[in-house]
């Protein structure tokens, strides 16, 4: 579209959705700017687009506003299996190697498409985990996809495409992964939709990573054709944090176009036949492992048609008869002497440490000393939630979650991430009350209240995102119950 409105105008609102969302709009891209606040105008309550943009320019905008602006901006374009040499690499290269060291120990996978948009990229890694690995039900798999558009990310967990969604997609996909419905789209099949968590992210105001929102010891970070919208500096700090959510020797995934030694500089670029992936290792390996993946062109990926199968402020009724029980186990555990104060906190914060790096089973040996040493202390229990959430033991977590509302039934992160727990079991209903509990508390802190145990998450923060995460729920209780 060419832009229609006086240029000068166009350079001050490229200006200002820069420092606002950290979408970059050069002048090439002026037509997609006016397209988006054309239609972004009657959110705002304008019917046309220049007195919009006016108005835009000279109003402080809330962050919602400013989320509904990003959210016109932004593209939403996907596809299944999109871009297949750097999927091919994902699985045949990456995920091989991940699957050899883990098989030993730890059975986890942690896998994050960052800017999903309708879920296609999501879906996509899912089948392929389907496809690859044969023992895929011994394994606990975090495939978490995110967004900030509540649209895209509804649309991505009804599961639900048009036959757009497939123009790039190999034959069989339809076939043995969705079913026709009788409008002509097509669903996916309900053991991969559950292996999918979608959930609320914004990588401009968000933090990350955080075990708050589990973006954190990733193994694999999908972020493809999202950079290539923002501003350099905002491509240099999401990709800072998306440095700090992996663990060592973890992978970088971005488009074709997006891949920049400069914008990347922390990682390695480890190049592959037909794409160039960025590894998150300490830099004595770095030059080692770069040689190891320099594999030569007839090594191109497998077509994947080929792909072998290899009490509370709160009302009563909101408390659960389970926390009669907790509070049981809690006042009988053993009494031993309080330790001095700095000592006390030597375990949780090992925790947090090993927790952070993925190693979770030490993590949790680490949680259960603290608790030891300091049993009445909510936050442990919730830390330990955290830990067994990510070990995907989500009925553990859930009693450690309760033993937490046992000790404090105002922790506001403890009924979250209730909610969150029962939402990605398909109980919409009762994360719907966890996260009404959630906006009731919130009431009596100030907006900006950091909130405890949130890594930097302020109270005002966590009401737009729990609020945001309701209005994608009723949607979802009617396609489930
Ligand atoms: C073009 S789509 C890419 C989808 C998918 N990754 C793929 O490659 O097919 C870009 C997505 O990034 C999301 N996005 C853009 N800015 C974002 C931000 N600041 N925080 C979270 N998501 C963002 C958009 O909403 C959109 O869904």
């Amino acid at each position: 579209m060419h832009p229609t409105l006086p240029s000068s105008l166009l350079l001050r609102l490229s200006e200002f959705v820069a420092i606002q969302t950290g979408l970059y709009f050069p002048r090439e891209r002026w037509g997609d700017l006016e397209r988006g606040i054309a239609a972004a105008a009657p959110d705002f309550n304008f019917s046309d687009r220049e007195s919009c943009a006016r108005w835009l320019l000279s109003a402080p905008l809330t962050r919602h506003m400013n989320e509904t602006l990003a959210s016109h901006l932004s593209v939403g374009e996907t596809y299944f299996f999109r871009e297949k040499p750097g999927l091919g690499v994902f699985g045949e290269q990456i995920l091989p190697e991940l699957l050899q060291r883990r098989r030993q120990n730890e059975r986890r996978l942690r896998i994050w498409s960052a800017g999903c948009s309708t879920g296609e990229e999501a879906y996509t890694i899912a089948i392929l985990l389907d496809r690859l690995i044969p023992d895929l039900k011994d394994w606990n798999v975090t495939l978490l996809a995110t967004d900030f558009n509540p649209k895209f990310l509804r649309k991505a967990a009804q599961g639900m495409y048009g036959a757009w969604s497939f123009r790039d997609a190999p034959v069989w996909l339809r076939e043995q992964y969705f079913t026709r419905k009788k409008d002509g789209r097509f669903e996916i099949l309900p053991r991969i939709r559950k292996m999918v968590t979608f959930s609320y992210l914004n990588f401009a105001d968000d933090v990350y990573p955080s075990l708050l929102n589990n973006t954190s010891a990733m193994d694999v970070i999908f972020c493809r054709n999202v950079l290539m919208y923002f501003t350099a500096q905002q491509t240099k700090q999401v990709t800072g944090n998306f440095h700090r959510a992996l663990v060592d020797g973890g992978w970088l995934i971005v488009s074709p176009a997006e891949g920049s030694n400069t914008l990347l500089s922390s990682f390695t670029p480890v190049e592959f036949p037909g794409a160039v992936l960025y590894r998150k290792m300490a830099n004595a390996e770095s030059h080692m492992q770069n040689l190891k993946y320099c594999v030569s062109e007839h090594q191109v990926p497998q077509s994947f048609r080929e792909i072998k199968v290899a009490s509370s402020s709160l009302p009563v009724e909101q408390t659960e008869p389970v926390v009669a029980a907790v509070a049981i186990q809690v006042a009988q555990a053993d009494k031993s002497p309080a330790p001095q104060p700095d000592e006390r906190e030597i375990p949780s914060r090992m925790a947090h440490s090993c927790a952070n790096q993925g190693r979770l089973s030490e993590a949790l040996e680490w949680c259960e000393r603290a608790i030891v040493a300091d049993k009445m202390n909510s936050a442990h229990h919730y830390l330990s939630a955290t830990i067994l959430q990510e070990q995907g033991r989500h009925d553990i977590a859930m009693q450690s979650l309760m033993r937490a509302l046992y000790l404090d039934p105002d922790f506001v992160l403890a009924h979250f991430s209730l909610g969150n727990l029962h939402q990605s079991q398909g109980r919409y209903r009762e994360a719907q009350r966890y996260f009404g509990n959630v906006l009731l508390l919130l009431r009596k802190h100030p907006q900006d209240e950091i909130l405890p145990e949130a890594d930097g998450l302020t109270a005002g923060r966590l009401a737009e995102i729990v609020t945001s995460l309701l209005a994608s729920l009723p949607q979802l209780a009617a396609a489930n119950t």
